[in-house]
């Protein structure tokens, strides 16, 4: 019989589906963050499930003798090596589905947040002040959407803000210009999102190509009173850059679920006016969290039991 541990914070849904394909599973949620007790027993199992506390590193995979999968419950794998996991032989694979509705979502929500200054608001009338004047926003119909990655996200991110009668425009090199038009989106160049934009929101990956899309020099070619918002991954966009042209009012608002070094416990983001921060929450419902755990102990008792 295989067995898998789970060693981040995953719905039940997941320990119950491997038990019922009979998979022998061990749900040890903190287990991720004790990096040497995982590596001291990592070597028992044949499969690990995680979310992205786990870090599977290089070390952590040279003591995992009989692992053959790991399954992280969520898109991003960046908390895996995945070099190393090849070289060993130890399949990867996540859940590119489960949450995509759920982090377009937020990334809609952090959108309307910084359009109305609506955290702020909340703490000034929280604290008993009555600043009704303070908080001018702006609409979001009639404006353009510029979206960075049009892929499973940024579809669903176009589609909304269609729905909210926004123009959008797309800069993504994989976007067919039929897709495009069936979204009913704009195929651009960056050049060309960057200098219309009102709003401009990533849904790419971290990658070589990707890194710093939002660089000083770029920051520099958006609308002036552009709003950014970042629910995809830190190090798209340079903090310190944006940062700068928040203070000095080029770029009138941002709202960041994700951050360059997370934790994020310090960011030259924080503390800015009008720059709304969550711990990247983007895939955080209960929806979602339901999906992927589902989807990973599926295709994790796919794998160990069938090869498929
Ligand atoms: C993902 O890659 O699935 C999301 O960023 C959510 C997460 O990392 O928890």
């Amino acid at each position: 019989m295989p067995k898998v541990l789970v060693s981040d914070k995953l719905s039940e849904t997941a320990v119950q589906i491997f038990r019922d394909r009979g998979i022998d599973v061990d749900f040890e949620p903190n287990l991720g963050k004790d990096k040497d007790r995982l590596a001291e027993v990592i070597g028992q199992y044949d499969g690990l499930a995680i979310r992205s506390a786990t870090k599977v590193t290089e070390k952590i995979l040279a003591s995992a003798d009989n692992l053959k999968v790991v399954g992280r419950a969520g898109i991003g794998t960046d908390n895996v090596d995945k070099a190393a996991a090849s070289k060993k032989g130890v399949i990867v694979m996540n859940t590119p589905f489960g949450n995509m509705i759920t982090t377009a979502e937020h990334a809609i929500a952090m959108m309307f947040a910084v359009a109305r200054q609506i955290p702020e608001a909340s703490a000034s009338t929280h604290a008993g002040k009555w600043e009704k004047s303070k908080f001018m926003g702006v609409e979001l119909t009639g404006k353009t959407l510029g979206v960075i990655g049009a892929g499973n996200i940024g579809g669903i991110v176009c589609d909304r803000a269609r729905g909210l009668k926004m123009k959008v425009v797309a800069y993504d090199p994989f976007l067919s210009e039929e897709r495009a038009d069936k979204m009913g989106v704009e195929k651009v160049e960056l050049d060309a999102l960057l200098a219309r934009a009102d709003f401009i929101t990533l849904h790419v990956p971290f990658t070589d190509a990707t890194a710093n899309i939002l660089s000083a020099e770029n920051i520099a070619k958006t609308k002036k009173g552009v709003r950014i918002i970042n629910c995809a991954r830190g190090g798209l966009v340079d903090e310190d850059a944006l940062a700068e042209a928040l203070k000095s009012g080029h770029v009138a608002g941002a709202a960041f679920d994700v951050f360059k070094v997370e934790p994020a416990t310090d960011s030259p983001l924080f503390n800015l006016p009008n720059v709304v921060c969550t711990p990247h929450l983007g895939a955080a419902t209960t929806e979602a969290q339901e999906n992927v755990a589902l989807q990973v102990a599926e295709q994790m008792s796919n794998y160990l039991l069938t090869g498929a």
